[in-house]
Parts: C-alpha cells; structure tokens; sequence
C-alpha cells in the first residue's frame, strides 16, 4: 500500500489508498481546520457534489461531464481519483483511466476550484496521480488537452509532459475558442 498523500504546512498525515490512515483522521481533521493544510487521498463517493460543483465552473455547460458519466468514471471504471482536501473543502481533482494489459494510462480529467487556482493544486494533484499510477505499473502518461487551455499546457509542460501531436476537431465543442487538442506525454517510470 502506497501513501498518497502530500500534504502542505506541518500537517503530517498518510492517507492510504484504502482510505485508511492508521488511526489518525480525528487529528488530521483538526490540523487540517486550524492550520488549513492540504491532504490528498483517494475519491469517496461523499465527495461527488463537490467534484461536480468544480466540473461544472472548470467545464461549463455541455463541456463538462454529466453525473451519470462522471459517476461512471470515478466509481465504476478501471481507474483512480484523488482529491484535494483543504479545510475539509474539496479544493480539486483528478482522474487517472487504465487501460488492461497497458503500461499507458490516461489523464482524463483534472480540476480546480477558481478560488484555490494558483496556489499548486493542480501540481500536487498531478504529481500525486503520476505516483499512484507508477504504483500500478504505467510507464507513459498520457493526456489530450484543448490547443486554447494555456493554463494547463502551461502545468503539464512544467511538470515535464511534451506535445507529441496536434489533433484536429478532437472535441464536439469548442474549449477554449477551439476544438483541436495536444497530445501530450510523459515518461513516469520514475525508479
Ligand atoms: C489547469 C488547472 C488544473 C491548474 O490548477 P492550479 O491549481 O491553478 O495550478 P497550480 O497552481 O498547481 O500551477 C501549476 C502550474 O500551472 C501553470 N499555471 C497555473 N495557472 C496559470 C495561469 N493562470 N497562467 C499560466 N500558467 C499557469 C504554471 O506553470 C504553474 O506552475 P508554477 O506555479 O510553478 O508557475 C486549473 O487552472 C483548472 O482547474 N482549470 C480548469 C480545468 C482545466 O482546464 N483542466 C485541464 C483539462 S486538460
């Protein structure tokens, strides 16, 4: 079992991805309200309206995923999602989809609250994925992101991802004034 979680502040806490952490939730709650420190761990299905309430202002109208799809995703599917927690407020997200018999995973939705943007969740959120799928044997991340997104280019580009293709009429609507994408990639077999 993996710790997947990185906190902010002095806060110390391991949040395993069985949703454990050896008996310290009360303690971390109450450092996490005073000092307003960041924990990452797996998906609960308590958190799903907030998840929703952050697709919805990250991907507005038709361009974010329903509940049914959305649901599909977090708890169905061959995949895992992290969240941010910051004074029990789910500040982000991000969803990592697996493939069978693949050492490539897929990037497939990560979002943050506008009013915790800026301030690195998007980058723990990214980094703490990355691990989780390390953990489970993928070798490449992958990930397509609208050509207009400069704010997540930007993230992936600095977190070490490169463009590998331009990919013409990607999504139904536009994003971002287009509907082209990148592809973008990174090598994670970080040991
Ligand atoms: C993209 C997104 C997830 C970034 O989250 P965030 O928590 O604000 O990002 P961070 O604070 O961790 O910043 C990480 C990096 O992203 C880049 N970045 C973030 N905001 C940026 C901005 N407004 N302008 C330019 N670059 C920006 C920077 O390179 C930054 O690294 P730095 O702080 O070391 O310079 C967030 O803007 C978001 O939720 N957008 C809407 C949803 C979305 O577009 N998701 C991606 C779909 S593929």
């Amino acid at each position: 079992m993996i710790p997947v979680t990185d906190t902010g502040g002095d806060c110390l806490s391991t949040v395993q991805e069985d949703g454990s952490n050896n008996g310290k939730n009360t303690v971390n709650v109450q450092q996490d309200q005073r000092q307003q420190c960041q924990i990452i761990r797996e998906v609960k299905e308590s958190d799903f309206e907030s998840i929703m309430e952050i697709e919805n202002t990250c991907f507005p109208g038709e361009l974010a995923y329903s509940r049914p799809q959305m649901r599909f995703l977090l708890f169905k599917a061959k995949s895992v999602t992290l969240v941010e927690e910051s004074g029990r407020q789910i500040t982000g997200y991000v969803t990592a989809l697996f493939r069978k018999n693949s050492d490539i995973a897929g990037i497939e939705t990560i979002g943050v609250a506008p009013s915790s943007r800026g301030k690195g969740t998007g980058k723990r959120l990214l980094r703490a994925v990355e691990d989780s799928m390390v953990h489970r044997g993928t070798r490449l991340a992958r990930l397509e992101v609208s050509a207009g997104n400069s704010e997540a280019i930007a993230m992936y580009r600095k977190a070490g991802y490169e463009v590998t293709e331009t990919i013409p009429d990607y999504y139904i609507y536009n994003h971002n004034g287009t509907k082209n994408a990148f592809r973008m990639v990174k090598a994670i077999n970080r040991q």
